[in-house]
């Protein structure tokens, strides 16, 4: 039977030291893949300590920005060969009502969601067009297709990150490249907490957001990174454009 994993794929994850992350680079590991892990943060290189140099290699870099972009990739080529999955999962919000939100911080949320989506496609593609295979996996949210308070910038960016990941995958389904994205509710991770604690009562903010969920709880990260991995992976093999989302029904309503 064909092995539909990522098996020995060289696989590129950004946001990798978030909590998403983490799990994505647990269950690529799993697999078998060979893992590029990359994020902004310095703590990424703490997953250099559970992994061995033949299976993961971390490299700090800011993916909204070209120059850091490529020095990722030319870490990914040297370390491994061409990246033959990538999965866009860096993510940055910051929660304010249109009104309030300064044109720093929405150029900073549309850099650190779209910019970086658009930024590290580009730059895997041309590969992948020679390969005449690929899969690219975008982290969105449900704010990539409902409109959520003090979100503004947020959901425009994620909004812009599934309108891309859909015109990604019509230009390039020819050429045996898929493009999808996972569609999280709230996800247990420093992101949620991030968030919570910038309210005024943040006990009653997460009782406000586990409610909203129809199944009444958040997602823990392992649940969003298995549905990311699934996308990335031969097991969606006839899957693209697609926003899967990972929400406990919260869009359904
Ligand atoms: N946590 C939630 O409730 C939630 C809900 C829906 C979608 N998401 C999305 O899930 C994804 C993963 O987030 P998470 O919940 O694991 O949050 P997290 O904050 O734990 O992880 C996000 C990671 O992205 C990194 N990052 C941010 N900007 C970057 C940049 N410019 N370059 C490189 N790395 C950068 C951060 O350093 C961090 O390690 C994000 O795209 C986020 O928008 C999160």
């Amino acid at each position: 039977m064909t092995d539909k994993t990522l098996k020995g794929k060289i696989v590129l994850v950004t946001g990798a030291a978030g909590g998403v992350g983490r799990e994505v680079i647990k269950k690529l590991a799993s697999q078998g893949a060979k893992i590029v892990a990359t994020d902004i943060a310095e703590n990424v290189h703490q997953l250099a300590d559970q992994f061995n140099e033949a299976e993961l290699v971390t490299v700090v870099g800011d993916v909204s920005k070209s120059a850091d972009v490529e020095k990722i990739f030319e870490k990914a080529e040297s370390s491994f060969g061409a990246v033959q999955a990538l999965i866009s999962n860096a993510g940055y919000m910051i929660g304010k009502a249109l009104h309030e939100t300064s044109e720093e911080e929405w150029d900073a949320v549309l850099a650190g969601n779209a910019k970086s989506f658009f930024l590290t496609a580009r730059r895997v593609l041309p590969n992948m067009l020679k390969a005449g295979k690929g899969s690219i996996t975008a982290t969105g949210s449900i704010s990539s297709v409902v409109g959520l308070p003090s979100q503004a910038a947020y959901c425009a960016s994620k909004g812009a990150v599934l309108q891309l990941v859909r015109q990604l995958a019509v230009e390039y389904a020819g050429q045996g490249i898929r493009v999808n994205a996972v569609g999280p509710g709230a996800i247990n991770t420093p992101f949620l907490t991030r968030y919570l604690n910038s309210l005024p009562d943040p006990e009653a903010g997460a009782a406000a957001v586990k409610a909203a969920h129809p199944m009444k709880r958040w997602a823990e990260p392992d649940e969003v990174a298995d549905a990311l991995v699934f996308l990335a992976s031969d097991e969606a093999a006839f899957v693209t454009g697609h926003i899967l989302m990972v929400d406990g029904g919260y869009v359904a309503g």
